[in-house]
């Protein structure tokens, strides 16, 4: 081997382990830079004859170049393999599943509201919402019920601070203020229109029936398994001028058939006492099969509403009658998916709740 070849030997391995592209720089200037070997020996030509420095110099220029050309082979191999890793460090695996997005859904609950609406509305009734926070006027004293009646002991009711006659002094202890709010403004609607914007006294005109649902929340000082300080009602008002008892009774069965998807459902009618209804019953229902088959459960309160309250709607009692009744959504979701602890429904557990979806 000729002292050229060696030299184009020794800068293809020093390219060869340069592994960055700075190692490569440093290897390259030994050969190729200022005083590097390929530039000494050029130097060294200076006392050559014209014949040797032709055929030295022909001999060292292919020598330079198959180092440069080593050179730019190595610089790109580098760079190749940057990228490489570069890729490969940056790469998204597509295969990789994606991360999951819980999905959410209604609270068993809302699913029996929501069903409720959709049962009544195909009957007809409208939907109302009202204030959780109420005046003891709209809780007690427009429902008939006396100052001293036990619902309103502090042992019952929340009372909240403040409190006058039209001001809200109280957590609702049900839904039927929902009754009179929704009959007043029914009421002043169309009062006013039969008597040209005066609507005083009560109304003894027509109308078309109040015919409404109020579910909500609701608030009372128990709890156990069966009872929460917050619970869900939801309110019924039908009022015209001949609806009977025997129209709530077909109302509620048609209802609870619909809403229990069962045909052999029985329902009884117990003598009650509400205030605000006379007569009062409340209603019970018994599943023929199934794990409740034979038991009597309570799912509502209901009645004929009393003269006094259809007066505090501003209706004239001898024209106007109807039926009311309030009834416990927590209960009937309960019964439906067979749940025996009420608290469940509000502890928030995703274990429980992910079960209704
Ligand atoms: N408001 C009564 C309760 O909470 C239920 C009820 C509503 C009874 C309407 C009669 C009529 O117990």
């Amino acid at each position: 081997m000729n002292d050229l070849n060696v030299i184009v030997d020794s800068a293809q391995t020093a390219f060869a382990q340069a592994v960055t592209p700075a190692d490569l720089e440093n290897a390259k200037a030994l050969f190729l830079g200022k005083s590097g070997r390929i530039t000494e020996l050029m130097k060294g030509m200076a006392a050559l004859s014209v014949d040797e420095k032709k055929s030295r110099g022909a001999a060292i220029n292919i020598a330079k170049q198959a180092i440069e050309t080593a050179l730019t082979n190595r610089r790109q191999a580098l760079a190749d393999a940057e990228l490489q890793a570069q890729l490969r460090a940056e790469a998204l695996d597509v295969s990789l599943p994606g991360r999951q997005r819980g999905q959410g859904g209604l609270h068993p609950v809302s699913l029996t509201l929501e069903r409720i609406e959709a049962i009544f509305g195909s009957m007809g009734f409208d939907v109302a919402q009202g204030p959780e926070i109420e005046s003891d006027w709209f809780n007690f004293t427009a429902l008939n019920t006396p100052e001293d009646h036990p619902a309103r002991s502090m042992h019952d009711t929340f009372y909240v601070e403040g409190g006058s006659e039209t001001a809200p002094n109280l957590l609702r202890t049900h839904t039927s203020p929902m009754q009179i709010r929704y009959a007043v403004q029914h009421v002043k609607k169309y009062s006013s229109k039969a008597n040209g914007g005066e609507g005083k006294g009560l109304f003894s005109g027509d109308m078309p029936e109040i015919r409404v649902i109020a579910p909500g929340r609701t608030y009372r000082v128990d709890s156990d398994a069966t009872h929460s300080p917050m619970f869900h009602q939801c309110e019924g008002l039908w009022v015209g001028e001949n609806v009977s008892f025997k129209d709530l009774k077909f109302v509620f069965t048609d209802f609870c058939r619909t809403f229990f998807e069962s045909d052999d459902l029985v329902l009884r009618f117990r003598p009650s006492f509400f205030p605000f209804t006379e007569p009062s019953a409340e209603i019970d229902i018994q599943f023929q099969t199934g794990p409740l088959a034979g038991r009597w459960l309570e799912v509502a309160g209901s009645g004929q509403v009393h003269p006094n309250v259809v007066s505090n709607m501003g209706l004239d009692p001898e024209k106007y009658i109807g039926f009311a009744f309030g009834m416990g959504p927590d209960r009937l979701t309960m019964l439906r998916y067979g749940v025996n602890d009420l608290r469940l429904f509000f502890d928030g557990d995703v274990r429980f709740l992910s079960q209704f979806q």
